[in-house]
């Protein structure tokens, strides 16, 4: 046998997929191995489903360098990615026990602020006036599936104004617009003034806007209401409410909506009601019951800031 000439055969993708599972296998926290050891199967897989070229790799890495570049404090790029591409609800939805007639979880998204006010039943959380929009009443109970009010449970709720901006990236609106923090009496009722959810696009600014252009996708959310439920005893839930009458209810860009989680708002001019209410006017009315289910109360491990702005 000459020098030049060797009994090793050429190494095949599979081989490498078995030494890099081995390589891994190592991990002591056997959550950790599961998820590393699947992550690395379904990639490898996947790469050669596609026969990814290295150019490809590399633009891959890219992107999501410029995901981490784009985003702080206010802005989170591999959020949105992870909701644009029904990442989000998809794990959602495997991690939630909702037995039917349960509030089912939507998405979190980018756009909360942990912290908000704590505020009394009944309070305004339209602080903008006029300019945020249309007023909305959102009331209803915290209960149990057998109907039980569960009292102190806390609803942390956010939404944008009408020109579909959150506060945080919006200079124009008052610290905390359209967010509060409110607990449900010993009836289990809560009570609130907002402004009717509107329809936004999500940000396509960035890396994330780049895969919007390529699959030629809307980047339209239909109007929600977001909402945080929890109770002690009772598992979290992190969830939207939609509105029935918006024209993208049925091409949400992050797959968000879910049937139970369709609202209708009713348009209130009784004079009386009217008169009362904090702008005086006519306004929408929606009426929601919100039925938790026995678990554990988890906190949200994500938040972002007010974006700065020179004064
Ligand atoms: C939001 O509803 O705030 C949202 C969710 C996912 C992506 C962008 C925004
Ligand atoms: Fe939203």
């Amino acid at each position: 046998m000459s020098s030049h000439e060797s009994n090793a055969s050429v190494t095949t993708s599979d081989q490498i997929t078995v030494e890099v599972l081995k390589a891994v296998g190592g991990a002591s926290d056997p959550r950790t191995r599961q998820i590393i050891e699947a992550l690395v199967r379904h990639a490898h897989d996947f790469a050669r489903e596609v026969q990814l070229r290295p150019d490809e790799l590399l633009y891959a890495a890219d992107f999501l360098k410029r995901c981490g570049d784009i985003s702080d404090a206010s802005r989170h790029e591999f959020i949105l990615l992870a909701d644009i591409l029904g990442i989000t609800m998809v794990v959602n939805t495997v991690s939630a026990d909702v037995p039917d007639g349960t509030l089912e979880p939507s998405v979190l998204g980018p756009f909360y602020r942990s912290g908000a006010p704590v505020v009394p039943n009944g309070a305004n959380l339209s602080l903008g006036g006029e300019a945020d929009g249309e007023p909305a009443h959102v009331l209803g109970r915290v209960v149990a599936a057998d109907g039980s009010p569960i009292s102190g449970a806390e609803l942390d709720v956010w939404g944008t104004n009408a020109d579909g901006l959150y506060e945080n990236v919006d200079p124009a609106q008052p610290d905390y617009n359209l967010r509060g923090r409110l607990r449900t009496d010993s009836e289990g009722r809560f009570e609130f003034w907002t402004v009717k959810p509107v329809s936004y696009p999500v940000p396509v600014d960035g890396p994330v806007g780049e895969l919007f252009a390529a699959t030629k996708r809307s980047n339209m959310r239909p109007a929600h209401l977001h909402v945080i439920a929890s109770a002690e005893g009772y598992s979290t839930v992190v969830t939207e409410l939609y509105t029935d009458d918006d024209a993208y209810i049925d091409s949400d860009a992050v797959f968000g909506v879910k049937a139970s989680l369709v609202a209708h708002y009713d348009w209130i001019t009784d004079e009386q009601k009217v008169a009362v209410s904090p702008r005086k006017r006519p306004y929408w009315e929606l009426r929601r019951d919100l039925v938790l289910t026995p678990g554990t109360r988890t906190a949200i491990a994500f938040t972002t800031g007010r974006e700065e702005h020179a004064q």
